[in-house]
């Protein structure tokens, strides 16, 4: 069996015989990830050890239910896995009590309404446009449709979230809930700030960390968990777990946010992917892991600043995190036109309105970069400075043929850092 036979995870052997199709689109999609340079915020690579879990005989079993109270029988083994979950994560973050059932960072955020919201009652919480997520209110979601949200956003000067509006907004709505978090938030977030407003109105606080968890995880900033009442997450991006959710809360929360999981929510949980979470919050809590997370945001950092060198503003100045997000206005590019031609060189990255944006949401002003997969990659600030050059090459100069000068020119110098930096190395 050649290296390229062997797929991160599992026995490919098999796979490739019976299915050739399938098994090509799994080859084929990590030829895509080693080839190319990955920059979107929310993705990363996870381990071997991960993908194993993942792909494990846990997917067969059904467990309704919590360890040691299940509908169905045969969970002994499952209990286990779901167990080591469940206090890993809670020694991860400090936390009172976990749920590790939720299938995504979405259906996370649904127990968190579910737990505490009537339809119709309000939340405040971040704008999408602004930053915030779909699940936090948008129309077009059951947040949205459900519940009556209300907006802050950020301040015009310093593209932070402008506090006095959270305050002004919570003092005149009186929200059951307050929510944090988001999904382009460069900077900090001041959960001691949320909490104090939230005890002064009685407000649930609630903290949607999908993003930054990661960082949590590995000290790099500091952690919502004192202050929230609970803390929702993903577990794929920084954090570098299986594609999933999970959340942390105060002990009196727990009854009401393990029912609003399951049965309110979900149904059966998926044991591979909670086997899989037990083994990235092993993963998390090594020294290794702490140290990627500093150079993550160490990272984000340099690719920020050498953005700006080449005239690609990041909005607020800059980044405390693993994302920056950029302002295309000044090189006269919309993020569609610069997510085409970043792709055409094989940098991948995403299209993101600005705060304030003259765009719809689908041409965009702006561009999102993170630094999780390049430096889970071993990448580092000098090349941070040539991805920099590389995306300024083919945003400012190139176009959407992937066979142009620039766009070939640009190429090379991604083969180059792949190679030197190679994603899922062979053995
Ligand atoms: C802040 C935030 N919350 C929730 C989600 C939803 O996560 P998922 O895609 O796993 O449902 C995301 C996804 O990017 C996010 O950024």
């Amino acid at each position: 069996m050649s290296t390229d036979d062997t797929f991160y995870g599992s026995d490919f052997g098999a796979l490739s015989t019976f299915d050739p199709e399938i098994s090509g689109v799994l080859l084929s999609e990590l030829g895509r990830i080693r080839s190319g340079l990955q920059l979107i915020a929310s993705e990363n690579m996870s381990s071997p050890e991960v993908l194993t879990a993942l792909g494990s005989t846990l997917s067969n079993k059904y467990a309704e239910g919590y360890p040691g109270r299940r509908y169905y029988g045969g969970c002994s083994e499952v209990d286990k896995a779901e167990t080591i979950a469940i206090e890993r994560c809670k020694t991860l973050f400090g936390a009172d009590h976990a749920n590790v059932q939720p299938h995504s960072g979405a259906s996370a955020n649904q127990a968190v309404y579910g737990a505490f919201l009537q339809p119709g009652e309000t939340i405040l919480a971040m704008s999408l446009p602004h930053g915030g997520h779909l699940t936090h209110g948008a129309k077009v979601s059951f947040s949205g449709k459900w519940f009556n949200p209300v907006h802050y956003g950020v301040d015009r000067d310093t593209e932070n979230i402008d506090y006095d509006q959270v305050a002004a907004l919570a003092r005149e709505h009186r929200p059951k809930m307050i929510l944090a978090g988001g999904s382009a938030i460069p900077r900090l977030i001041d959960f001691a700030f949320f909490r104090a407003l939230a005890d002064e109105i009685g407000a649930i606080f609630w903290v949607d960390a999908a993003h930054f968890i990661g960082l949590v995880a590995g000290g790099a900033i500091p952690s919502p968990v004192p202050y929230a009442d609970v803390v929702t997450f993903t577990t794929h991006k920084v954090l570098r777990g299986p594609r999933s959710g999970a959340l942390v809360c105060k002990a009196e929360h727990a009854a009401k946010l393990d029912k609003a999981v399951f049965p309110m929510m979900q149904g059966g949980p998926q044991m591979h992917t909670i086997a899989a979470k037990a083994v990235n919050f092993k993963e998390c809590a090594t020294p290794e892991y702490a140290a990627y997370t500093r150079a993550v945001v160490a990272n984000a950092q340099q690719l920020a600043t050498s953005l700006a060198g080449h005239g690609i503003r990041p909005t607020t100045g800059g980044t405390d995190t693993h994302l920056s997000l950029h302002d295309l206005q000044g090189i006269g590019v919309t993020g569609v036109d610069a997510e085409a031609r970043a792709d055409a060189a094989g940098i991948v990255l995403n299209k993101n309105a600005i705060p304030f944006d003259p765009q719809k949401p689908g041409i965009a002003s702006g561009i999102r970069v993170g630094t999780p997969c390049v430096t889970t990659q071993g990448m580092g600030l000098p090349e941070m400075e040539t991805i920099a050059e590389l995306i300024a090459m083919a945003v400012i100069k190139g176009d959407a043929d992937p066979d142009s000068a620039v766009s070939q020119e640009v190429r090379a110098g991604v083969t180059d850092l792949v190679t030197r930096f190679p994603a899922y190395p062979r053995a």
